[in-house]
């Protein structure tokens, strides 16, 4: 017991917070002049009493340190050392081999043997989780982008930094209750059983923060949008799910050593507020994939076309791979292949897209159709001024009602100007308007 608390400790490393807080210090000390603007670690070794290895170890946060070591860091640059500044160091051999995985509600046969691409968004994923020991992530996207693929395969990479991943679909969302049974009997490795909670919510929630906080778990709960209400602006939940808004925000306000991973077509208001560059919680809006990636979807089903006609496919796709996988089996039964033809019947649009697009459109509210409509019949992206020309809305309304067409991945937003995802705008041009 004592021999494992003396290697814990020596096992410590800052935390983003930790290393922020330092470094902000540091620059306002070069600033003032009371520290040389490229200052190397051998000053840092004299100002901090440390030796020349111990700085590197510490700033390169590879390596554990004990925790005198970083007080002895912070105090050299009169800052406090607090439990959010510094965590143990998440080994890989710690856990390798160690790994409990669960699967509950979710089809655990998810083929992510034909990935293409997400490298970019691979990296920045495992360093939110790994280097920067994220509470909460949010992935969220339109429809068949690519979100659950993604989240199956990051984990595939990282599971041995974990001792234990759950994963939670919540196609048929059940009541929060009975998540955090699932979580907590999973976490303390009971057989899952008719366990009624004992001290209702409050008490679930501590018992599930223990856990959290004495092992490195990972959560992950896709099709986060089901408990949410359809027909108001984004972000709010359905009555009978209210308290999934207090999970996620004691995911990313509460102190613990692991991560849950939200997969969502619309982003949850709880977590865009707590999210920031520089917080242990982080959004990432997952777009399409990139032109070369699109071509070997299209590749697959050995379709005939240039490269600009696979381009403008894909663009119309909105690089949606689902939708492009659907679209390419249509281009090779019904137009033997040919991509130009099918572009040239510029109203087709297949089943499955019209699937995402109507899921998608039948949740917003009538002024979120009204704004959308707008934004879809323009022929180039718009102002919010040049749409306040159109709507009888007033101008405070119209801009809620954008950011939750955004927060609904179904709006892009570029410098200024607004424009519908092209996918949905086939479809809006194609069926609604007619
Ligand atoms: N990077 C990729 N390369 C190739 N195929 C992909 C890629 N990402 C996703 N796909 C394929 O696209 C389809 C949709 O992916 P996925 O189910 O992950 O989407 P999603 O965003 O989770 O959708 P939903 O919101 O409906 O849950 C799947 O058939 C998957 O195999
Ligand atoms: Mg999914």
């Amino acid at each position: 017991m004592n021999q494992q608390k003396q290697k814990r400790s020596r096992g410590l490393i800052f935390t983003e917070q930790g290393l922020q807080k330092l470094q902000s210090t540091i620059s306002s000390r070069e600033s003032q002049g009371q520290l040389r603007k490229k200052h190397t670690y051998e000053e840092l070794s004299e100002i901090t009493g440390l030796a020349y290895n111990t700085v590197f170890k510490v700033l390169k946060r590879k390596k554990g340190v004990d925790k005198r070591t970083l007080v002895q860091f912070f105090m050299a640059f009169d800052l406090e050392l607090t439990g959010n500044d510094y965590t143990l160091l998440d080994s890989p051999s710690k856990h390798s081999n160690k790994c409990t995985i669960k699967w509950i509600n979710w089809d655990d046969t998810i083929d992510v043997s034909n990935f293409y691409g997400r490298t970019t968004e691979l990296a920045t994923l495992k360093k939110w989780l790994v280097e920067d020991r994220c509470r909460l992530i949010t992935i969220y996207g339109m429809g068949g982008i690519g979100k659950t693929t993604l989240s199956v395969s990051l984990v595939e990479q990282i599971k041995n930094r974990f001792e234990y991943v759950l994963f939670i679909s919540l196609k048929k969302p059940p009541l929060l209750e009975k998540v955090l049974t699932d979580i907590t009997q999973f976490l303390s490795d009971k057989q899952m059983s008719e366990t009624k909670l004992s001290n209702g919510i409050k008490g679930s929630f501590s018992e599930l923060f223990n856990y959290l906080r004495s092992h490195r778990c990972l959560i992950v709960l896709d099709e986060v949008e089901t408990v949410m209400q359809a027909g108001v602006c984004s972000g709010y939940y359905q009555e009978k799910y209210k308290n999934y808004s207090q999970l996620i925000r004691y995911m990313g306000e509460v102190s613990h050593q692991s991560c849950f991973l939200l997969i969502t077509r619309e982003l949850p208001k709880e977590a865009a507020i707590l999210a920031g560059e520089n917080m242990p919680i982080r959004l990432m809006k997952l777009n399409g994939l990139q032109p070369l990636e699109g071509q070997k979807i299209l590749r697959e089903k050995n379709l005939l076309g240039t490269v600009s006609e696979q381009n403008a496919l894909i663009e119309s796709s909105s690089a949606n791979p689902l939708a492009l996988k659907a679209i390419a089996q249509i281009i090779r039964t019904t137009y033997k292949g040919n991509i130009r033809e099918f572009l040239q019947q510029d109203k087709f649009l297949c089943d499955q897209s019209k699937k995402i697009v109507v899921q998608h459109h039948t949740r917003l509210s009538l002024q979120e159709k009204e704004v959308y409509k707008q934004l879809a019949i323009s022929p180039e992206p718009i102002s919010l001024l040049q749409l306040q020309k159109r709507l009888s809305i007033r101008l405070s309304t119209q801009i809620t009602i954008l950011e939750s067409l955004i927060k609904r991945s179904l709006v892009i937003e570029k410098e200024g100007l607004f424009i519908c995802e092209p996918l949905l705008n086939k479809y809006f041009k194609n069926e609604i308007l007619q």
